[in-house]
């Protein structure tokens, strides 16, 4: 079966690809423009992709001979699952390897903000750092003992969850399309509405899939409800935050800081306002960026073509009911 490939994955993966009835397309161009990627696509029966390229219902009408997408990352916003599950096609992502990378980046950024680091790191780098030690100046929070509000208590907010139990003694409390019980025990979890979960954390962070319904369900009357004090972690999907509303909430202190790992915009333009504020940290959509967490991406995205081409249900395939 011809995969394409747009680009090249840890060798974890590039080996399994190696298959006897695989014959992979995968360019010599690491950057490929959209037009120079659909033409790929059209000649292609199965794709792993890397990236967010739309698979729409354009797309799908434009490339009929499509089987089967394999994603290189646990989101899948950006594949319209109803129009593939109509044409049968079979999607699978990478869910479980990255969780830890991605929580381990929330904790982080958790961090980063409380304690104001990109600023701090900025004075150091600029030589704006010009007094020794001085008691008013720097200051962050301590987090040990606030609350913690998980939006999407999935594995990665488990994860996130767990960490902040342990490491700092935070409270959790989380907003979820359903409840999870289990966790509920294991973690002492409390399960509450949205706007409670807005109006009692301390530290909110955003573990949810994306879909257009909750486009910009962070924004100016969400960030009225959260306490001043608050700060906002989102390791998910840029478009869960209406950045402008995000960017007056914290010039009025409405909000205290933010830390993000993905943007409504990526890569951020260089002239994002957010940029020049010292409460916020912003990294480069790093979530899943860990040497493991690749390695298990690249391995779990070729299993899933393996076992396509194989004849074989994906092992994790995102809309199952194809197969019934
Ligand atoms: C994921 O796996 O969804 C990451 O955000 C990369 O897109």
């Amino acid at each position: 079966m011809k995969v394409f490939l747009n680009k090249r994955i840890p060798e974890e993966g590039m080996q399994l690809l190696n298959h006897k009835d695989i014959e992979l397309i995968l360019p010599k161009k690491e950057l490929l423009s959209h037009t120079e990627w659909l033409s790929y696509c059209k000649k292609s029966e199965v794709i792993l992709n890397v990236g967010k390229e739309n698979f729409n219902r354009k797309f799908f009408d434009e490339c009929p001979n499509i089987q089967a997408i394999a994603l290189y990352s646990v989101g899948y916003d950006h594949v319209d699952i109803a129009e593939a599950t109509k044409r049968k096609v079979a999607i699978s992502n990478t869910p479980d390897v990255l969780s830890q990378a991605t929580a381990d980046t929330a904790f982080l950024l958790m961090q980063m903000t409380a304690r104001k680091a990109s600023f701090n790191l900025e004075k150091v780098k600029k030589g704006t750092w010009t007094t020794a030690f001085s008691p008013l100046d720097n200051l962050g929070q301590e987090l040990t003992g606030k609350t913690l509000g998980v939006f999407g208590l999935g594995r990665i907010g488990y994860e996130m969850a767990k960490k902040c139990k342990y490491a700092f003694d935070m409270p959790i409390i989380y907003h979820n399309r359903r409840r999870n019980e289990k966790i509920e025990q294991e973690l002492n979890a409390t399960y509450v509405p949205f706007d409670a979960l807005l109006t009692s954390a301390d530290v909110i962070s955003i573990h949810a899939n994306y879909t257009a319904k909750e486009n910009h369900l962070f924004n100016q009357e969400a960030f009225k409800k959260m306490k001043s004090t608050a700060i906002l972690v989102n390791t998910a999907r840029g478009g869960f935050v209406n950045e402008q509303d995000l960017y007056e909430a914290l010039v009025t202190k409405t909000l205290f800081g933010a830390g993000l790992d993905v943007t409504e915009i990526e890569p951020l333009p260089i002239d994002s306002p957010l940029l020049r504020l010292d409460h916020v940290n912003i990294l480069p959509h790093i979530g899943s960026a860990t040497i493991q967490a690749r390695k298990g991406m690249a391995r779990l995205a070729a299993e899933n073509i393996v076992a396509f081409v194989e004849g074989n249900p994906m092992p994790t395939i995102v809309n199952p009911t194809i197969y019934s």
